[in-house]
């Protein structure tokens, strides 16, 4: 109890804290006269005009915005009664990692938003401009869409006193507000592993706006400019295949939205998946398969250190994959060596049974020589002949086996590394069909 006060008394507290830190910076913003916080006309007038000339185009534009009675809480309108259209663009300067294990890719992006709010238009006697530029503070006393990711995981926005994220915001006469902004997110992604490590993934990263249905705000890519841009982006183990930008209208129970997408296609360089996982396993395979070939001197020991290297090369490979229900081509892969290995081991066993036996039947030659007469004295049929291998059986198996194991892993190997991957793949998902693609991302 007296804990759960405690914890009550420190939270009240750290909140009244960061309630007055932040009125003091907007005290430092906005100068020691002008208390903006409420936006009454009584508080405009203490605002001394010493002051507003001293913060010059800044504090002109609170007294405007006094003039003009704003409220940053109603969403504009147009004067036909038609949703206000928020125009995004997107620069993605980096994508950093696609992680399997995660599920999930995180970008950096300058992401652009502008909308026309009619309540904002001014003249040239406001400002003497066509255009104001404002400090990213001033994104308090304005509406802003409230955009939101819906797959996004992670973000991070600007933060005040950082280098790495900024924004910035410009107001025309008309009433156009552009804003930019740079945003860490991390987005989910489900990667669909079927064909790794010959796989493409599609990620997609959402748009829409969290409070306001399609009928008040709809959002729409910047088509007449670069909706979405992209820096030269080198991944590790993917290649941007292809990015494109979409848009869809969404339906939930508290209305229909609209959502932009853009989406990704990415196509896995399976370079790694070489160097760790296939050279190894040939290499593994080879080894068995040679080895086997000195017919009398492979032993069971190598075999079962053979078969080790595999089981540690698909612990290695499972421990990088998430657990998923479904087989992967690699499995497949990994599993065909392991069998192979394994075959191999279950082949040495045969030969050396079949050895065992021939060993056995010449040093005891009597046993099968040895005919038994039954009552009328007639000879009968060798009781141990069918055990009997000669060495030229035990070749020929030896023969053969080592052939369909060679025929059949190369065989398989052929159909894995050169006709598996170039079979055709399509990956589909309503929100990203290339059909409804608005425009395709400019690399710049
Ligand atoms: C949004 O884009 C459309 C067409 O791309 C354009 O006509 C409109 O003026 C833009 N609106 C804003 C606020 O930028
Ligand atoms: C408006 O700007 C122009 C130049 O941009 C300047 O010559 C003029 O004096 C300014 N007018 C006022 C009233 O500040």
């Amino acid at each position: 109890m007296l804990l759960l006060l405690l914890l009550f008394l420190l939270f009240g507290y750290s909140t009244s804290f960061t309630a007055d830190d932040q009125e003091v910076k907007m005290m430092k913003i906005f100068g020691s006269g002008a208390q903006l916080a409420g936006g009454g006309k009584n508080q405009f007038e203490v605002v001394d005009r010493e002051s507003v000339y001293q913060q010059g185009q800044q504090g002109q534009f609170l007294q405007f915005l006094r003039r003009i009675a704003y409220d940053r809480g109603q969403h504009p309108e147009n004067p036909n009664g038609e949703a206000v259209t928020v125009n995004i663009s997107v620069l993605i300067s980096n994508i950093r990692s696609v992680s399997e294990i995660n599920m999930d890719y995180s970008l950096e992006i300058f992401f652009r938003e502008s909308w026309k709010d009619p309540r904002l238009q001014f003249g040239v006697d406001d400002f003497n401009k066509t255009m104001i530029s404002l400090h990213e503070s001033y994104a308090d006393f304005l509406w802003r869409p409230d955009t939101f990711v819906p797959n996004a995981i992670n973000s991070k926005t600007p933060r005040d006193d950082s280098f790495t994220h900024r924004s910035l915001y410009r107001l025309k006469d008309d009433g156009t507000v552009i804003t930019s902004r740079r945003i860490s997110l991390v987005a989910e992604c489900s990667l669909d592993l079927t064909r790794y490590p010959f796989d493409k993934q599609l990620c997609k990263l959402g748009l829409e706006s969290y409070g306001y249905t399609a009928d008040q705000i709809t959002y729409s890519w910047a088509v007449d400019k670069n909706p979405l841009e992209m820096y030269p982006i080198r991944l590790p183990d993917f290649e941007i295949e292809k990015a494109y930008a979409t848009k869809r209208v969404v339906d939930y129970s508290t209305g229909s939205y609209t959502r932009l997408y853009a989406c990704f296609v990415f196509s896995r360089s399976a370079g790694y998946c070489y160097l760790q996982l296939i050279v190894p396993s040939v290499a593994i395979v080879v080894t068995a398969w040679l080895s086997l070939w000195r017919e009398s001197e492979s032993s069971f020991e190598d075999m079962i250190t053979i078969l080790m290297s595999i089981i540690f090369l698909l612990y290695s490979y499972n421990s990088v994959m998430p657990r998923v229900s479904y087989i992967k081509a690699m499995d497949i892969y990994l599993g065909v060596c392991f069998s192979i290995a394994f075959l191999s081991l279950i082949k040495l066993s045969i030969m050396t049974f079949m050895r065992l036996q021939i060993l056995g039947a010449q040093s005891s030659s009597g046993d099968y020589i040895q005919v038994h007469k039954d009552a009328n004295g007639q000879d009968e049929v060798p009781i141990r002949k069918k055990w009997i291998f000669s060495e030229k059986c035990m070749h020929i198996f030896h023969v053969l086996t080592q052939v369909l194991l060679f025929m059949f892993f190369t065989g398989f190997c052929t159909f894995f590394f050169l006709i598996y991957p170039r079979l055709p793949y399509h990956i589909t998902d309503p929100d990203c069909d290339p059909q409804i693609a608005v425009a395709n991302a400019v690399k710049i």
